[in-house]
């Protein structure tokens, strides 16, 4: 039994902020945004928005490209560090209440920036149990936990949701191969206090994501090698076989590092930061969309996802697409 993706889709605010923008309130240039990240442009959440909303635009879009109807569904998973709620219930919830999944499980899962390809790879596991369809989504209200004075992390971050319906069957190709891993010892290079760790004295919200820029740019470039290599090391292929590589987008100058690591060109690698940001878990199901949106991914390619982020945490899948 084969798991496929068989359905993608996106949620993103209405409003778009440009580095111009951001320019007019911190002290930064599109100049300096653009040649340090790759960034032109994030979308940012309104009042009435949230991680959950989003989710739910993406699950429905996804759903109905997939053929799929909610109450088929047998899994809602959600990966996000931006929960609605500061601990329960879960966003998945949320979204499985709004979407009408009314067989399925929900949980939420949190992996950071590799959240989707840990929920992909929790979702593909438990469908050797239950043969439903299963909802993967990744979504992230990165503005609601970003100080937006700090011009070191604020012009970085963008708000998003990206979903993918699962399907089993037995048709080759598939989910193919995942490796997830994950080093606690570098929990403090980008952490988001305001959980019980943290004496409650003033409500959640008040608390910023702190990063520890060069540390995260070192690791995620050796991450994201490592993660490439091991993917075709075990599935016995070489990078020439691999058609895309979509990765999750932090930094045009990380996948640009890892390009030059891996000895191939950079027109192999899906890259969209420039007019959203990094949305976290959300970035490389939005990717993906975007990339099959734009009629770039062909039967049989061989399909590399890849993450990296706060934990710390990395890993990737290797797809075989069949459309
Ligand atoms: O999903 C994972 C999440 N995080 C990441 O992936 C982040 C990984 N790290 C990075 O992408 C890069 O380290 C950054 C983009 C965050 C920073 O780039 P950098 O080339 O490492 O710059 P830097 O931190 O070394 O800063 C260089 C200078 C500093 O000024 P001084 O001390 O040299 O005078 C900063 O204050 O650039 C300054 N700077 C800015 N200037 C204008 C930092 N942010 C800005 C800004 N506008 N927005």
């Amino acid at each position: 039994m084969n798991v496929h993706i068989t359905g993608l889709g996106y949620g993103l605010p209405a409003r778009r902020v440009t580095n111009e923008e951001l320019a007019k309130t911190i002290d930064t240039t599109d100049e300096w945004i653009f040649s340090h990240t790759g960034i032109r442009a994030r979308h940012i959440v309104g009042p009435e928005e949230s991680s959950a909303t989003l989710a739910t635009s993406a699950a429905k879009m996804a759903l109905a490209r997939a053929g799929v109807k909610p109450e088929e569904l047998g899994m809602v998973v959600v990966a996000t560090s931006t929960p609605d709620y500061g601990a329960f219930p879960s966003t998945a919830c949320l979204v499985q209440r709004d979407i009408g999944a009314v067989h399925a499980g929900a949980f939420d899962l949190f992996a950071a920036c590799t959240g989707f390809i840990y929920a992909l790879e929790a979702a593909r596991s438990l469908m050797q149990n239950d043969l439903r369809p299963a909802l993967v989504i990744g979504a992230d209200v990165m503005s609601r936990i970003t100080d937006w004075k700090d011009r070191n992390t604020c012009v970085l971050f963008g708000d998003g949701a990206g979903a993918a319906v699962l399907q089993a069957s037995d048709r080759p190709g598939g989910i193919r191969h995942s490796i997830l891993r994950a080093d606690g010892k570098g929990a403090q290079a980008l952490h988001h206090e305001g959980g019980c760790r943290t004496p409650q004295t003033g409500p959640w919200q008040g608390a910023y994501l702190q990063m520890n820029g060069r540390q995260v740019f070192n690791f995620a470039v050796k991450a994201f090698e490592e993660i490439v290599r091991d993917l075709i090391a075990r599935q016995g292929i070489t990078l020439s076989e691999v058609r895309w590589i979509v990765p999750h987008q932090a930094n045009v100058r990380i996948i640009e590092a890892a390009a030059r690591r891996l000895d191939i060109g950079l027109d192999r690698f899906f890259v969209n930061i420039g007019d959203l940001a990094n949305t976290s878990a959300a970035t490389v199901p939005m990717a993906l969309e975007q990339l099959h949106r734009e009629g770039k991914l062909q039967a049989d390619d061989t399909v590399i996802l890849a993450g990296f982020g706060a934990g710390l945490t990395w890993g990737g899948s290797l797809v075989q697409w069949q459309g």
